[in-house]
Formats: C-alpha cells, structure tokens, sequence
C-alpha cells in the first residue's frame, strides 16, 4: 500500500489535504483502513466532479427532441405492425435453456424510505408467507430449473453497507435451495460525498472518508472488476436479465422479453426494457421517451409537467411509457460499457443531509439542511449508447407489485393486495372459485410461488383447490 507521504502528496494536490487531519489521533490499524479506503478513490479525477456537479450544479443536459417511446404493446402490436409472441416465447425459452441467460439483482441501494434495518432483500415480502424478496427471486430459479433443467446462474450486486449482511443471510437460508455455486455476490463501488459549500471530501470519522454507494449505474464497473462480466463468458452466458430488489412480482426470466430483446429486427440486441402504463402524469417512475432520437428514460423528477400530463385524443397519456427497471443487457454490451470511455456513464447529482466530523473541531456534526451532494450513476443511461434500443410492455398487476414505502403508495399493504390480485386472476383463469367482495377485489389473501407458476397458464394442471373460502389465506 502506498506510504501516508504519497498519499499526503496526491490528496494536497487536490485541495483534500484536510481528510489527513486527525492522522496522529488515529491507532495503527485505523490507518491503514484509512489508507486503503482514501487508495480506493480515484483523486485526481476529483477536480473535475467538483467543477462539473458541485460548483457547477451540473445535471445531464437534454439531447434534443423529446418524444413518446414506441414499445411492443400487449395489443401483439408495435408501431401499428403486429408481433409474434409465440415466437418470440419460443427464442427467449431456448436461450434459457441453452444457458445463455443469467440473472442480475441490484441490491446495493439503502432502503431509507422503508425504514428497514438490513439488506432490503431480506424484507418480508410475501402476502401470505412472509418469505423474504431474496427467496421470492429464488423461487424464481428453481422454477426454471424445474421447467427448463437448468441451474440459471444469479448476480446479486451488493454494497459495503449490506454486503456481509447479504452473504449471511443466504447462507443462514441455505440459499433458499439453490446451488451456492450458481449464486454470486459483488460490491459496487462508491462515490465520496462532497460538502455541497466547497466540494471539500466529509469524513464520516475521523479515520474514514464518507461515501455513498455509485448507483445502480455502479453495475457496469463492477460486473467488469469483480470477474463476473469473465465469469459469464466463461459459463456460456450472453444475455443478462437485470431486476430492483424491491419487486416481488418481477418474472426473473422471461422468455417473451428475452426472445423479442435478441430477436426482433429492431433490436440490438444490447439492451431493452419493460414499461407498463403509468398510472397517471404523478405516478413516480421513469418515462421511456426518444430524445434526440434515442431511447432514454426521463426520470419523474426532470420530466416537465407539460409533458407528464399531455394526454393524446383517446385521453391516454401521450408519455405513457413507465419504466418498471426491468432491463435484459448483453454481456458484450455491459463489456462496452465497462471498458471503452466513448461509452461511460454520466453522473447524477443528489443534495443530501450526511453527518460529518467538522476538521476543526473534531466533533461529529449531524446537519440540518442539505450539506452535500452525492454522485450516482443510473444504469438506464446505457439505453442511449445502444444502437437500437426495445421497450416491451407488460401488465402492471402481472409484473409490478413494488414495496418501496412503509405505507400508502408503493408499500408492503399495496404490494400484497397486488400479490392476491395477481393469484386470484391466475386461479380463477385456471376455474377456481375465488370469493369477490362487493368492489370487486378477492376476499382473501394469496401468494403464488415463481416455482408453481410465472404466469396464469402455467398454473394450468396444477393441483388446485376448487374453491377457496372467505378470509381463506393460501400460498400455492
Ligand atoms: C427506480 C427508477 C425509476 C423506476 C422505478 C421503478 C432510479 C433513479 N429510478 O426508482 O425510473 O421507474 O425504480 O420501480 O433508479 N440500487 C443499488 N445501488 C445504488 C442505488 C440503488 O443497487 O447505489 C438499487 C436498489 O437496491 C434498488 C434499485 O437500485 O434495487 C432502485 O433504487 P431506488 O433508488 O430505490 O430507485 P427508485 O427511486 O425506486
């Protein structure tokens, strides 16, 4: 490891000689962490950041033009021409049972807003199990070991703050059934969080620079450093099925999205994306637009209101493409990304509230406004470096239940009505009588498992109930 001069040297070359200040204070071992944590940081690429997103306030501008995404529409319609499901099921099954395809959660993000202590994967998230999103996911793959006869492997990308965490909580569930072998945990990297006044490093302590994680944006550096970009070649793997942590519903693999994503004419075959309808101009998900002639999603944040809220003549909404980040993403293209600058990922800037020891008092400071500005990067940014880039739609109820709340919108409560919705549209399509209550909603809780069944068809010839009770709580 570098000497504390060399690194005393490159940081005072930067203006962040200050991070060195409680040195002398610290024990041996509190510096050699210090050492390493401050060699992880690309420093001389600080100036720059700071100029760009701290003084300069900088945002990623508008490319041009902004446009409604066209999408492969559950109408078996794109752009007015009909598509092929059929078909297309039929390539994304076999790609999955050639083994071409791995599975990719980001799970590095904090889950502040559910005010879950842990890795957001271990949130009890079944309706009527409780089972945790990680085993939900799990459910998913031995389901399509079950269906297809093979050990689909899973990239789980974690983060320093949850990535023992993560590890451990697998291994205390024995992996939820799954091979170890087919399971991978990586970290992402971070970014430091710069104080907002002077672009000056905060120290969480007095022997540790404060960071926060780079963004799930941060997957494309570590697919690449952490091995598993080599690792899937090796295995065989060309298609990577990438998902958020906090979806239960999300279809791990799915075969009409992955045969449409390496096999329509207008597809690269890089990366494509899943988009249901949003709900309405203030629903908070990212918009699937065309600017300047790419696809791209415009984050609900930055999109204009005049925008969100245009409605076409049929009073549908103009921009109605959400994005549900459902992503499928090449193993040459996530390659690109990593290694070739022409095709990096820009930043984004965040005011945050991060508490910091202040270097002349020495004394820990929680503030109480905004004092810094986090960088992350967001992986939908690739969409604009492909040559040709898919959106596909899918139902809301089939594919979207997600918790990111305590309560109300996008919660636990709604996640799981949505989980019975879904069940109970499944087992009725299969001729169970489901009770109804007056608003039409089913009068009981349900959970299906990924291994029972993906979709509403594969339920068919399952052993099934002919009718369930008032109140009745099944998990099938
Ligand atoms: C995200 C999308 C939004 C989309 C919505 C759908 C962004 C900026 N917005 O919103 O366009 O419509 O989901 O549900 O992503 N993560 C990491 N590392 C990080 C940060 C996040 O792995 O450094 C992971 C989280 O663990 C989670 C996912 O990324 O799985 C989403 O992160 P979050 O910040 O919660 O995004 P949303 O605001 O919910």
């Amino acid at each position: 490891m570098a000497s504390v001069e060399t690194v005393r040297a490159r940081l005072g070359a930067v203006g962040q000689g200050h991070v060195l200040r409680f040195w002398d204070e610290l024990d041996a071992a509190a510096r050699g962490t210090l050492l390493e944590q401050i060699s992880r940081l690309d420093l001389e690429g600080l100036p720059g950041l700071i100029g760009h997103y701290v003084q300069g306030k900088a945002e990623p501008g508008e490319r041009g033009e902004v446009a409604p995404a066209p999408y492969y529409g559950l109408d078996g319609t794109c752009c007015g021409r009909a598509w092929d499901r059929r078909a297309a099921a039929t390539r994304g099954e076999a790609m999955i049972r050639a083994g071409k395809v791995a599975a990719f959660v980001v799970a590095g993000g904090q889950g502040s807003r559910l005010g879950f202590e842990g890795p957001k994967g271990c949130f009890p998230a079944g309706a009527v199990t409780g089972k945790p999103l990680f085993q939900i996911f799990a459910d998913n793959l031995l389901g399509a070991r079950d269906r297809y006869g093979v050990h689909v492997p899973w990239y789980i990308m974690t983060s320093p703050l949850n990535h023992g965490a993560t590890e451990e909580f697998f291994r205390a569930h024995a992996f939820f059934g799954l091979e170890p072998g087919s399971v991978r945990f990586f970290m992402q990297g971070v970014m430091p969080s710069l104080e907002m006044r002077s672009g000056r490093l905060l120290l969480a302590g007095k022997g540790e620079v404060a960071t926060n994680p780079d963004g799930h944006g941060g997957c494309v550096r570590a697919l690449h450093e952490s091995g598993a970009l080599t690792e899937m070649k090796r295995r065989g793997v060309e298609q990577v099925s990438y998902f958020q942590v906090d979806n239960p519903h999300v279809r791990v693999l799915d075969p009409v999205f992955l045969g449409l994503h390496a096999g329509a004419a207008d597809s690269s075959g890089e990366m494509s994306s899943k988009m249901v309808e949003r709900a309405g101009p203030d629903e908070k998900v990212g918009v699937f637009c065309r600017v300047g002639g790419k696809l791209g999603v415009v984050e609900y944040s930055d999109m204009p209101v005049s925008l969100a809220g245009a409605r076409r003549e049929d009073g549908r909404l103009a921009y109605n493409a959400g994005s549900i980040a459902i992503h499928v993403m090449s193993v040459e293209f996530l390659g690109r990304l990593a290694t070739d600058p022409a095709f990096s990922l820009e930043f984004h800037r965040a005011e945050k509230k991060v508490p910091f020891v202040d270097v002349e008092s020495g004394r820990q400071v929680a503030p109480e406004k905004n004092n810094a500005v986090k960088l992350e990067r967001f992986v939908f940014d690739a969409l604009g470096l492909c040559r040709e880039s898919i959106v596909v739609e899918t139902d809301r109820v089939e594919e979207f239940a997600p918790i990111k709340n305590a309560t109300g919108v996008d919660s636990v409560e709604s996640s799981k009505a949505l989980q019975t919705e879904r069940a109970a549209r499944w087992l009725r399509a299969a001729g169970v009588d489901v009770p109804t209550r007056p608003d039409g909603t089913a009068d009981c809780v349900l959970e299906i498992s990924a291994r029972t069944a993906t979709c509403a068809d594969e339920l068919r010839g399952a052993s099934l109930p002919r009718k369930l009770e008032r109140g009745e709580r099944v998990a099938l």
